[in-house]
C-alpha cells in the first residue's frame, strides 16, 4: 500500500483547522494515519523539502511562512493516498479550489494553502526521509 507525507502547515494549526481537515482524511474508507506530530518545522528540513522551488520570487517568504509556528506533519497510508489526499487538498491557489476541497473550504492567499501533500511515489519517498526517516 502507498504512503504519503502530509503537513498542516502554520495557518492550519493557528487557525483551529487540524481537526477539521484530519477528520476528512481519517473518513476516507482504507486510509489510516501512520504517524502524526505537532513540530516547529526547522529551516533545514524546510530547504530540503522546498529545494524544488530555490530561487522562486515566493520562496524565502514561503520558507518564513513555513517556520512561523507549529505544524502537524503526518504519515498516511492507504490505496492511492498520494492522489487521493491531493484532490482532497485541491489546487494550490485557493481561488481556483472548488467547494468542498481543503484549499477551496478554507484557502485564503496561495501561500496559505493550508496543506501540503507529497505529489508522487519519488517525492513521498523523499519527504518521508526528511520528517519520517523511520518510514523511508
Ligand atoms: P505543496 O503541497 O505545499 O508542495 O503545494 P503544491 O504542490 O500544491 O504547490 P507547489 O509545490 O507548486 O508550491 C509549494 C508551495 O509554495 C505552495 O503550496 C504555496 O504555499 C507556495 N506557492 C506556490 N506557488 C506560489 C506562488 O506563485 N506564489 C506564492 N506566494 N506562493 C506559492
Ligand atoms: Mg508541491
Amino acid at each position: 500500500t502507498q504512503r504519503t507525507l502530509v503537513i498542516l502547515k502554520p495557518d492550519a494549526v493557528a487557525r483551529g483547522l487540524v481537526g477539521e481537515i484530519i477528520g476528512r482524511i481519517e473518513r476516507k474508507a482504507g486510509w489510516t494515519i501512520a504517524a502524526m506530530e505537532l513540530r516547529t518545522l526547522e529551516r533545514a528540513a524546510l530547504e530540503q523539502h522546498y529545494a524544488e522551488h530555490e530561487g522562486r520570487p515566493f520562496y524565502q517568504p514561503l520558507m518564513e511562512f513555513m517556520a512561523s509556528g507549529p505544524s502537524v506533519v503526518a504519515v498516511v497510508e492507504g490505496e492511492r493516498v498520494i492522489e487521493g489526499v491531493r484532490a482532497l487538498a485541491g489546487p494550490t491557489d485557493p481561488i481556483a479550489a472548488p467547494a468542498g476541497s481543503v484549499r477551496g473550504d478554507f484557502g485564503t492567499i496561495v501561500r496559505e494553502n493550508l496543506i501540503h501533500a507529497s505529489d508522487s511515489e519519488e517525492s513521498a519517498a523523499r519527504e518521508m526521509k526528511i520528517f519520517f526517516p523511520r518510514f523511508s
